[in-house]
């Protein structure tokens, strides 16, 4: 096991009610800005139970965050907190909205053009609003981490920060605020945290039997949650454990003292970013492709997924590797999302452009060896079409 720090601020309210304690969460003379997205939490309730628990705090309303929230968009809240002298920032969202305000909590306290936090990925951040999180929508883990990833539209650029000052100082995670997702956003959810866990966890061996079986632990409750999910669609037990599934996979536990393969994720910003693409819609389509593509630096922890998470016992470990990863397609598939490129009517064509923008984004050394250029890259895009 590698060495490590773990270090978690984040306070999580688990459960059915939980909105309420906002009340005690929120400091009683705090200026809160609401920050949500397209309105899904009207619709659904949410948003008059947060109003409600607020009382007679002083409120504003920020909404129109997007799917993959851009700077654009973010400046505009930059502006709005900046004129009304908010003091308090609460998303009530899923992961975009919660990226989203961790951009404008640190935007707001930052001398110079705001756009350099992702230039520089967060290292240049001295001071950050505090805000606190309901999510809506499991899957990214926001809402107990503190990376964000914010959307530059005018240069196509999908850019990731992160630092420890903006760490939700508390998520609210309510199971029965996930009812009203419709089937493709569950689907994501469960493909999202699926993969972040896999990102952690398909590396190489160096004997972090905790970290490892953490992450077993977490796959194989997606395997068996996530189908239930789409069916069942008020099982509150089901989406409980999704839910704290999502945050756990990636609020640090898991990537602590072992290497980490992001090459998926950052293949999938570029599609996302270039062709609108969903992000966890991304991760389907390049997961499998870098796993062939890096089969044997990884066989070892393959055939240990092989055996521990889909139960494959026979044959010898390339060949449990290679039904492992077809097995993890399958899944994908069960959740109904795609996993090729011309599903997305993208063919060769395509790949010249994504490998430019991973160029221009600086992503040439990818994966847990730091040996997937853009040769490699485009390899993995072609096993994709
Ligand atoms: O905008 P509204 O109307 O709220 O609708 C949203 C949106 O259209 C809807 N939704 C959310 N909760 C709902 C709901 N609809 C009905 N009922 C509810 N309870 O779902 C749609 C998608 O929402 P979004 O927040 O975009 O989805 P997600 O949580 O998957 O977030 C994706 C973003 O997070 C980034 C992604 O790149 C992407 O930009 N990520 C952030 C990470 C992080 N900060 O650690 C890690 C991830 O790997 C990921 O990169
Ligand atoms: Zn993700």
């Amino acid at each position: 096991m590698n060495n490590f720090e773990l270090y978690n601020p984040t306070r999580l309210c688990f459960g059915k009610g939980q909105i309420a304690n906002l009340n005690t969460l929120v400091p009683a003379d705090a200026k809160v800005l609401i920050l949500f997205g397209g309105g899904s939490i009207k619709r659904n309730g949410t948003l008059d139970e947060v109003t409600t628990a607020l009382g007679n705090r002083e409120i504003s309303y920020f909404d129109g965050i997007e799917p993959n929230p851009s700077y654009e968009t973010m400046m505009n809240a930059v502006k709005k907190i900046k004129d009304e002298n908010i003091t308090f920032l609460l998303a009530v969202g899923g992961g975009s909205v919660i990226d989203g305000t961790k951009f404008v909590a640190a935007a707001a306290k930052f001398d110079g053009e705001p756009w350099d936090i992702l230039l520089k990925m967060g290292a240049n951040i001295n001071a950050a609003l505090p805000f606190g999180t309901v999510l809506t929508l499991p899957a990214t883990g926001s809402e107990m981490n503190s990376g964000s990833v914010i959307t530059k539209k005018d240069e196509n650029a999908k850019l990731f920060f992160g630092n420890p000052l903006v760490y939700p100082l508390f998520s609210i995670l309510d199971p029965t605020k996930t009812y009203s997702l419709p089937e493709k956003q569950i689907a994501n959810g469960v493909v999202d945290a699926f993969i972040h866990t896999i990102e952690q966890y398909l590396t190489y061996p160096v004997n972090a039997a905790v970290q490892d079986r953490f992450a077993e632990g977490l796959l194989l409750t997606l395997i068996e949650q996530g189908p239930r999910a789409l069916i069942e669609k008020e099982n509150y037990d089901v989406r409980a454990n999704i839910m704290f599934t999502a945050t756990m996979a990636l609020n640090g536990l898991i990537g602590v003292g072992v290497p980490q393969d992001w090459s998926t994720h950052m293949i999938g910003h570029e599609l996302t970013a270039l062709h609108g693409i969903d992000h966890a819609q991304t991760l389907a389509i390049i997961l499998p492709s870098v796993l062939r593509e890096k089969e044997t630096q990884k066989r070892d922890k393959l055939a240990q997924y092989a055996e521990r998470v889909w139960g494959i016992i026979e044959g010898d470990n390339a060949t449990k590797a290679a039904q492992a990863i077809t097995k993890t397609e399958e899944f994908f598939h069960t959740m109904g999302i795609k996993t090729q490129l011309a599903d997305y009517d993208l063919g060769k064509d395509d790949i010249a452009q994504i490998i430019k923008q991973l160029a221009a984004h600086g992503r040439t050394t990818l994966g847990e060896h730091q040996d997937i250029d853009l040769a490699t890259s485009e390899r993995i895009l072609q096993r994709s079409l």
